[in-house]
């Protein structure tokens, strides 16, 4: 395999201009110091779709899409990386120097690898098809797709298939080889034993494989035939392929089939988006058994722009509903709607819809209550706002709920909304808000739940906000923000090495960039964030470059970015006294350190 040369990315990232490359396929507006125009990835009549000129990067601040230019041209055009880079270096009349595969050859690799899981998904996928058809005791499983009202080309459409009883079936099918059987572990399909034996772990159950965006199937959910078995349904283990809080069961089956969304309906399971497919509802997607998550609602509201969630009528239910409008805060705005719908009490989508039908079903849709109404009526209904404790409550309880709010139109409205409702000014609540502290991001993008095969959980997802300029920055995050505003700070932070040792999310990061703009001065930022695609790194780098700074000036970002090393470097030295300090709890500093601890304590408590 032949393998682009990491200068030649370099060059070309400075070389061309992705002002250009876009405004060919979407005309661009100038706006200041930058461009814009209505997202090409999302539906929209005001443009939030923008493209710095400075940082050769693109953001879409209504669908959070973003990159590069290359990475326009895969996104927009469709075209693989080695593509895009072609057709960038035709446009700038560079010609692309390939090289020969080298032994560090690790992104080739890596691709390869996944190319080979995707694979062998699919003949997992076209093997429990096959059983459907086949088994000789495919029987009982029709039986039970017919029981539940399914026909045979809405199960074909959703891709159901069989897993027969046994516990080598699918391990002496596609187990051929060492190397085979690996795979199947590290995709979830075989189980491996602490004494090294394997076997499937998908036995005598109804499949529902789940595909990505792409329509590759990437995991398993598997439903046992009769209720006395346990558990009921087993998925598939967080595997490279599958992160249960970014994928939505029935979301590319809904795109296959409907060109425009109008709304989708998030349902809690496999059989209810199958279910409502049945009646012709082909437009629900399910979480799968975790909370709605906000990289969830992201992708949905790329493909439309309203989401209604169904939850049971119970008390499981209400908590649910409650964790999923948390979560969505985040990444609410006018033109963006979120819905909620209560079932009654013990029965779920699939039961509702075989007993109402289609029609009855929509209209309970259509009258979902509103997001502001839910939110507002759950407030209302916990405080007496006859009396005013009971509105100033129902303010301090709104508050850290609005302060998530990204600023715009439809924050302002809930503003209005919570003023009306407590009689209070607005202006009062704006400070108010301004003063909130939106609650500390738990968890970094890239970290989720542990996944409990089998298990129910309804635990919140931690919480990844939207737009990043309304979270409290860390240090880290703030230096490398203002990093690749401007690349040409790097030399500011002096030598970079000195923060490794800090050990704090991110700082390894840090001082890669950092590093590697000391040996390339001349980075774009573009060429920066191509530099790390396909690593665990990418989209913290992208989501860090779409921030963008209140106050636009040099000397500013300067400070601002100095300050933050600062912050770093006070970081090092308390984290450097508090080792020499418990060294010398046990009495034994050398002279140096002695001298070092006082010069220690002098600099950080002056
Ligand atoms: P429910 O228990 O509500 O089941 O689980 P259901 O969808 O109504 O299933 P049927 O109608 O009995 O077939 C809802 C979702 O929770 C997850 C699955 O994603 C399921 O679709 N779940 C449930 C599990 O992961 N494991 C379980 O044991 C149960
Ligand atoms: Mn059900």
């Amino acid at each position: 395999m032949a393998r682009i040369p990491q200068s030649f990315i370099d060059e070309l990232m400075s070389r061309i201009d992705i002002v250009d490359v876009i405004d060919a396929r979407v005309p661009l507006k100038k706006a200041g110091h930058e461009y814009k125009a209505c997202c090409p990835f999302h539906n929209e009549k005001t443009p939030s779709f923008t493209v710095s000129q400075n940082k050769q990067f693109y953001h879409c601040f209504g669908c959070q899409a973003n990159g590069t230019a290359i990475g326009f041209l895969m996104e927009y055009e469709h075209l693989t990386f080695p593509e895009s880079v072609e057709e960038l270096a035709r446009s700038a009349g560079m010609t692309v120097p390939y090289e020969g595969t080298r032994a560090g050859d690790k992104p080739r690799q890596t691709s390869r690898e996944a190319d080979d899981l995707y694979a062998l998904m699919q003949q997992a996928d076209d093997y429990y098809r096959q059983q459907l058809r086949e088994h000789t005791g495919r029987q009982q499983a029709v039986d039970y797709l017919k029981g539940r009202g399914l026909s045979g080309r809405i199960a074909a459409e959703f891709g159901i298939g069989y897993a027969p009883p046994g516990w080598d079936n699918l391990l002496k099918k596609l187990g051929s080889s060492a190397e085979r059987q690996k795979q199947l572990v590290t995709t979830g399909m075989l189980i491996e034993k602490d004494d090294g034996k394997r076997y499937d772990r998908f036995r005598h159950r109804i499949m529902f494989p789940i595909r990505d965006r792409r329509g590759r199937t990437i995991a398993f959910g598997g439903r046992v035939l009769s209720d006395e078995d346990q558990p009921k349904y087993l998925n598939s283990p967080e595997t490279p392929l599958f992160h249960k809080g970014r994928e939505l069961y029935g979301l590319y089956e809904a795109r296959q089939v409907l060109r425009q969304i109008p709304r989708l309906l998030v349902v809690e399971g496999y059989m209810d988006v199958v279910s409502l497919a049945q009646f012709d509802i082909r437009y629900a997607v399910a979480t799968l058994g975790t909370a709605t998550t906000a990289d969830h609602l992201q992708q949905l509201f790329k493909v439309t722009s309203e989401v209604v969630f169904c939850f049971d009528g119970d008390r499981a239910g209400r908590e649910a509903a409650w964790r999923a409008m948390e979560n969505a805060l985040p990444v609410m705005r006018e033109g963006r709607q979120i819905r909620f719908l209560f079932l009654p009490e013990g029965e779920d989508p699939d039961t509702l819809v075989r007993q109402v039908g289609k029609a009855e079903f929509e209209q309970q849709v259509a009258r979902a209550a509103s997001f502001s109404d839910y939110l507002f009526n759950r407030l209302s209904a916990q405080n007496d706002t006859a009396s005013i404790d009971g509105r100033a409550n129902l303010v301090e309880q709104a508050r850290p709920l609005l302060a998530q709010l990204p600023p715009g139109v439809y924050r302002q409205m809930m503003i209005s909304q919570l003023a009306q409702l407590a009689r209070i000014d607005e202006h009062r609540i704006e400070t108010a808000l301004s003063q909130t502290k939106p609650p500390r991001q738990r968890g970094e993008a890239g970290e989720r739940q542990p996944d409990r095969a089998g298990e129910r959980s309804r635990q919140p997802q931690h919480r990844r906000g939207g737009g990043q300029d309304r979270q409290p920055f860390s240090p880290v995050r703030r230096a490398l923000a203002r990093l690749l505003h401007n690349p040409a700070l790097a030399p500011e932070a002096g030598d970079p090495q000195r923060l490794a040792q800090l050990e704090i999310p991110g700082i390894d990061l840090l001082v890669t960039v950092l590093e590697t703009l000391r040996h390339h001065p001349n980075l774009t930022t573009s060429a920066v964030i191509e530099r790390w695609r396909d690593t665990e790194y990418a989209r913290h780098l992208e989501k860090l470059a779409a921030w963008q700074p209140e106050i636009d000036d040099e000397a500013s970002l300067k400070h601002e970015f100095t300050a933050a090393i600062e912050s770093l470097d006070r970081l090092r030295l308390e984290a450097r006294y508090d080792m020499l300090m418990t060294k010398s709890n046990h009495g034994n500093l050398t002279p140096e350190e002695k001298v070092e601890i006082r010069q220690l304590s002098s600099q950080l408590f002056h």
